[in-house]
């Protein structure tokens, strides 16, 4: 039986060796239930007494050796496959990294966070309202009488438009975001405080003006607002943005849906006014910026508001115009043409 023994542990650890992965088939096949050891082992009880403790005991020292050779070459096999791993996952650190550019906000998304930090420091919301608009909220409710230029075909990019008559269902892309203060004014009382940003659209296309552009609208109404709040608020947006040194005027203008009305000029951030040769103004001293003024009292009341007891200013701001003056750009198409080159600039 001993020889037996011996010779079972010769036949294990030369399978072990060979094996290069299923090891528990081995284990199975020598010391499980129905293995070749315990199938010896078994047949113990029909030994002489005296050699039973003899061949029980070598017995367990092959039980214990079959078992120190599976676990060693567990490891062993363990090891190969991180060797084989390492090998497979070698990293070449002689090649050239892949670059990663590291993106910028847009000019006009500058701007855009610029107005509406500074606004929120004064006290406005931010309200947003729909691009697709009823001809009604972008003309009809702000005072703009059915025949007004801008409503005409060439001028407005109509989605649905009635072929016998100007209706005010009539539907299209805003062209200006001052349908949004009338859109606010119908579900919400004084005292009001907005901004609305967004995008506007135009059938327009030179270097200074795109079919696609964004404005800023301003409203505020409340009792005793007067066209000094308007120019006190405008001086402070300018100062924001451009400096402590900004100055602004009001020129007289007509807009339908303000009286009275004006354009909002600021000095020359380029010369101050100084030079009568300078590019940016043409010596004008002043750049045209934005258009204001006192709401009109038809509008107010078109919104349920009465205009006998509250007033309100409002102002319609193109951004692209801001950026163009803020970081230099002559050209307003250069704004939309995805030029790398040119918007990493700013
Ligand atoms: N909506 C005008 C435009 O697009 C700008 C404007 C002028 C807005 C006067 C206003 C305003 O709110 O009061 O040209």
């Amino acid at each position: 039986m001993k020889n037996e023994l011996s010779q079972i542990l010769g036949e294990a650890s030369a399978e072990i060796k060979n094996q290069d992965a299923d090891l528990e088939q081995i284990r199975i096949k020598y010391l499980g239930k129905k293995g070749k050891l315990t199938d010896i082992l078994k047949k113990l009880g029909t030994l002489p007494a005296e050699e039973r403790p003899v061949i029980g005991a070598f017995a367990n020292e092959i039980k214990t050796k079959i078992e120190e050779l599976i676990a060693k070459k567990q490891k062993e096999l363990a090891g190969l496959n991180i060797e084989k791993k390492l090998a497979e996952e070698k990293i070449d650190i002689t090649l050239p990294a892949k670059q990663k550019e590291t993106g910028k906000r847009h000019p006009i998304s500058q701007i855009m966070l610029s107005l509406e930090e500074i606004f929120i420091g004064m006290g406005f919301n931010i309200v947003k309202g729909p691009e697709i608009e009823y001809a009604y909220y972008n003309f009809d409710a702000l005072n703009s009488p059915k025949n007004h230029p801008a409503r005409d075909i060439q001028d407005t990019f109509y989605i649905r438009k009635d072929e016998k008559e100007i209706r005010e269902d009539d539907i299209l892309l805003r062209c200006h975001t001052s349908s949004v203060q009338i859109r606010f004014m119908e579900k919400n009382k004084p005292p009001i405080k907005i901004v609305a940003p967004g995008r506007t659209f135009r059938v327009d296309l030179d270097s200074t003006h795109t079919p696609v552009f964004h404005q800023f609208e301003g409203l505020v109404v409340d009792k005793n607002i007067t066209l000094v709040d308007l120019k006190d608020t405008l001086e402070a947006v300018f100062r924001g943005l451009f400096g402590e040194d900004a100055e602004i005027r009001l020129r007289p203008h007509y807009f339908p849906f303000t009286e009275p009305s004006a354009e909002v000029d600021a000095k020359c951030f380029v010369c101050g006014g100084n030079n009568e040769n300078c590019p940016t103004c043409r010596g004008e001293g002043w750049l045209e910026m934005l258009g204001a003024g006192m709401v009109h009292p038809k509008v107010l009341a078109g919104c349920g508001i009465d205009p006998t007891v509250y007033t309100g200013f409002a102002f319609g701001m193109g951004l692209e115009r801001l950026a163009m003056v803020k970081f230099g750009i002559d050209d307003i198409r250069n704004l939309f043409e995805n030029n790398m080159r040119f918007l990493r600039q700013f």
